[in-house]
């Protein structure tokens, strides 16, 4: 793992500052510098030495302490590889692409009623015993969203103006309450463990200290960081953001596995006795955080990682799709697969898609699968994203905002480690997309994957809650719904007080009256 920027990551800590942020950088001497510029050059990236001697003695030495913990060397592999990915064992063939065997899935859709219970009422056992917590991947820099806050904080205009983070905390909230009335206790603990990047760092801790933990005790939200790597330009050269800055990106929601090690929250979950983790993506405004029926699903069949999916909405949706590759679990990309074979029919139902598992990267782990991130986290590949990265031209010494991608983020995906698992490791659920997939991509107004698309299927979602519940929804507008408080109800349950009345959409539920 030579090379990533493991300094960067921060120690694990509650709430807090990083006070290493304001000490003032130690500055080379010229020996040091001397000595990294060397380094540098060996390995054809000693442009990031070129405004060196103009720079202020704390910007110089800003720069190498950015500078001094990369190793160029290792970021010319990276970017090589990312470029011109080795073939794998048996890709000279054609990937032999299936299904997952029928062992290694379900669907809440169509699974018996007694089972969905029976994993219900488990994983929420778990839950009161304290072995279940829930690893949050906000490290993300939204670019397509175009907010200037870190997604979490976004408010998609819900009547109660919850945020996403707000939505998330209550339903911890509402498990760790569930948990203790089952079981007659008041220490329910599900702990949170919060990866944030460089950019998402202060405004996410800031936000969760304005908004008091959102009623969660702040000694189980904990916040980690996950790594950075330089962007480069096109040709594999670093860029400089200004004469004495690298342009650095987070290395993808893959970082997840490096960071949860080098933070110290793998530790952290071993000393609480933590077996089963549930990990997923902020911006997924429906999202079951910790969900009993996934977690009680993930334990009994014993596997080390199991995953969510939804069903694709057609042939032409253009999600990665969960499946086995050449006998491994794998995640394939809409890309990547013929027109033929995205319209294939299953053989047991020809009403639906052969390859229908929509990857949402909400997935389970158990606890000793994390303990082995050392194991094969270093395997993990990097991919090219092609960005506008603001970057100094070294032709004129300006800082230039590009008008279309003029370089390259490497990124580690999360699911990148599937193939590395047998198949009796591995299992995936398929769940309702209505009631558990609505993800926060893009702007208002783009009509897709955005503010107003995650607060109707909210909205829409607690209007079924409530008629399910026995009461009666009114509204004018075909679009009105309900919001429901996820401190009243995490799934629907807890409603019944509701049983026979009638409610006027848009409405909001905030506790039992
Ligand atoms: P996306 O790939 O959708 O990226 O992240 P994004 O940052 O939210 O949005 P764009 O692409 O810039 O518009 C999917 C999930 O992975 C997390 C995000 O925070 C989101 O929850 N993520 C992404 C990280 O945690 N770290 C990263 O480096 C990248």
């Amino acid at each position: 793992m030579s090379g990533i920027m493991n300094s960067m990551l921060s120690a694990l800590h509650l709430g807090g500052k990083k006070e290493e942020d304001d000490a003032p950088p130690h500055i080379p001497t010229d020996e040091e510098t001397k000595e990294l510029r060397e380094s540098y050059e060996k390995a054809g990236q000693g442009q990031v030495f070129t405004y060196w001697d103009e720079l202020k003695p704390e910007e110089k030495g800003r720069l190498y302490s950015q500078l001094q913990p990369i190793d160029p060397e290792h970021i010319n592999r990276v970017t090589e590889k990312a470029l011109n990915p080795p073939q794998q064992e048996g890709e000279q063939q054609k990937p032999q692409l299936e299904q997952l065997p029928d062992s290694a899935t379900t669907s809440t859709i169509d699974s018996k009623q007694g089972d969905i219970e029976k994993w219900h009422k488990s994983g929420l056992d778990l839950i009161a015993q304290n072995k279940v917590a829930v690893v949050l991947m906000a490290g993300g820099q939204g670019t397509r969203l175009g907010s200037s806050a870190p997604k979490g904080c976004y408010d998609i205009g819900l009547p109660s103006q919850k945020s996403l983070f707000q939505l998330q905390a209550e339903r911890i909230w509402r498990l760790q309450h569930l948990a203790n009335k089952a079981h007659q206790k008041d220490d329910s603990t599900v702990p949170w463990y919060i990866m944030t990047s460089g950019p998402t760092r202060k405004p996410t801790q800031d936000f969760f200290e304005e908004h008091r933990y959102f009623g969660l005790d702040r000694k189980n939200v904990l916040f980690f960081e996950q790594g950075v790597l330089p962007c480069v330009s096109m040709e594999g050269k670093i860029l400089l953001e200004t004469k004495g800055k690298v342009a650095v990106a987070p290395d993808g929601n893959g970082g997840l596995y490096q960071a949860l090690i080098g933070s110290g929250c793998v530790q952290d979950m071993e000393k609480r006795g933590v077996q089963h983790i549930h990990a997923y993506c902020v911006d997924n405004c429906l999202v079951r955080v910790a969900d009993p029926t996934f977690i009680g699903f993930s334990a009994e069949h014993d596997v080390d990682i199991a995953t969510k999916v939804v069903r694709k909405r057609n042939a032409k949706e253009s999600v990665g799709l969960i499946l086995q590759k050449n006998g491994k679990p794998d995640v394939v990309e809409y890309s990547e697969i013929s027109e033929d074979l995205a319209e294939a029919k299953d053989t047991k139902d020809s009403n639906l898609l052969k390859f229908r598992a929509a990857n949402i990267v909400n997935h389970y782990y158990s606890f000793r699968f994390l303990q082995s991130i050392p194991d094969w986290a270093y395997k993990l590949p990097h991919h090219v994203a092609k960005k506008k990265i603001p970057s100094v031209d070294l032709k004129t010494g300006e800082q230039v905002k590009p008008a279309k991608p003029n370089g390259i983020k490497l990124e580690q995906f999360v699911f990148d480690c599937f193939p590395f698992l047998p198949m009796d490791k591995f299992a995936c659920m398929e769940v309702k997309r209505e009631d558990e997939f609505s993800p926060l991509k893009n702007a208002s107004g783009s009509g897709e994957d955005c503010p107003e698309t995650s607060r109707k299927d909210i909205m829409q979602q607690g209007r079924r809650f409530l008629e399910e519940a026995g009461a009666t929804v009114t509204s004018e507008g075909e679009d009105a719904g309900v919001e429901v408080s996820p401190l009243i109800s995490y799934s629907g349950e807890g409603l019944e007080f509701l049983h026979g009345r009638q409610i006027k959409a848009p409405a909001v539920i905030e506790k039992e009256d």
